[in-house]
């Protein structure tokens, strides 16, 4: 019998819900997201967060079990409730985890704990042409930045790392120094499409040999260039600032990833996290892939699975319970804000 999994998404802004069914993919993706909540205060308001998620959850929940009643299913063919557990804002992921678990006890259905960083690596399987274990993994979102051999599920070595700020920090904190709206990302993106490569900002640790990255000097030679600028920039300036940084933080990132590559020998390389949604990354890869000397295949997830949401962590739940059975499922009841280790 195919396996049907719930998972629920609550560790920053984005309130996701979808359900995942083995042999018919994803049946309900819901998505709700919290950016025009946050928008005022140029960046993600912990507290505000978690009463938003709390406001929304059900709701959003209702609505994908209302989808897969239209699928001829329901609450009896769900095998188990994924939601994240960790990393994350600590409120965001409570809201999360508790509402998973009152569904549990509720319902009888087993409740799965996953790590949202695993999510975001099984993104791409939600594709038609998903990649296999082993892969090297670049994932790039908003809180971290990390070179990845995943060799199998739950089989994780980090190779690489930021020491600091995370690639998708960088863009934000950049966007919000030439008054852009949060997230930054996006909106630095967009006005770089009209930029011209005028300024120069530096590639910090490319000339390193390991695999680590540093965002934070990079991030500090764009306000100093800022600074000294005629003020108020106009328009043109700034998409020009804006062009420098994203052309800095996609070198930095392909550099060291196409570096990894050689070093691991990798044939397949996935690229997730909110970042691989950035078009200047895509099409840059094409030209380091022409020059790279091996076959390789490059995989990223659909943009709608980029960035956060519940289809990730409800294939994540998936896979855990189609690999490991039920020694997988929750036996206790934790968040995990911090968790950080190698096999996550
Ligand atoms: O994966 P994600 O939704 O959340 C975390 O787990 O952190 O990633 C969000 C990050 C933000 O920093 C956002 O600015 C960035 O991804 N981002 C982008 C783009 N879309 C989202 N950065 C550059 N270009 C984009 N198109
Ligand atoms: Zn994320």
């Amino acid at each position: 019998m195919s396996l049907l999994v719930l998972g629920i998404e609550t560790s920053c802004d984005e309130t996701g819900v979808a359900l995942y069914h083995e042999s018919r993919g994803l049946l309900s993706n819901q998505l709700y997201s919290q950016i025009a909540l946050h928008q005022t205060y140029g960046g993600v308001v912990p507290e505000l967060a978690s009463r938003d998620h709390l406001r929304i959850i059900r709701a959003l929940s209702e609505k994908a079990i209302e989808q897969i009643k239209q699928a001829s299913l329901g609450w009896q063919d769900i095998n188990a409730i994924a939601y994240t557990q960790g990393p994350g804002l600590i409120g965001a992921l409570l809201v999360g985890a508790c509402f998973a678990k009152a569904l549990s006890f509720a319902t009888q259905i087993p409740a799965i704990g996953i790590h949202h960083l695993e999510g975001h690596l099984v993104s791409a399987m939600l594709d038609k042409n998903p990649p296999q274990f082993p892969f090297l993994a670049l994932l790039v979102s908003g809180g971290h930045t990390m070179l990845i051999e995943a060799k199998a599920l739950g089989n994780y070595k980090i190779i690489g790392q930021t020491l600091d700020d995370a690639a998708g920090e960088a863009f934000d904190k950049i966007a919000k120094m030439l008054g852009l709206p949060y997230p930054g990302g996006p909106a630095l993106a967009k006005l770089a499409e009209n930029g011209q490569a005028r300024f120069t900002l530096p590639r910090p640790m490319l000339n390193k040999p390991n695999l680590d990255f540093s965002f934070s000097g990079l991030k500090t030679a764009a306000f100093n260039l800022i600074q000294k600028l005629p003020q108020p920039l106009s328009l043109e300036t700034k998409a020009d600032i804006a062009y420098a940084a994203q052309a800095a933080i996609v070198e930095i990132l392909l550099k060291k990833t196409f570096r990894a590559l050689s070093k691991t020998q990798a044939e397949q390389l996935v690229i997730v996290g909110g970042v691989s949604a950035n078009q200047h990354l895509r099409t840059e890869i094409e030209q380091f892939k022409a020059q790279h000397p091996q076959p390789l295949s490059i995989y990223f997830p659909a943009p709608q699975f980029c960035t956060d949401n519940g289809a990730m962590i409800a294939m994540a739940g998936f896979m855990r319970l189609k690999t490991f059975g039920p020694s997988c499922l929750d036996t206790s009841f934790a968040v995990k804000p911090y968790a950080q280790s190698q096999n996550f």
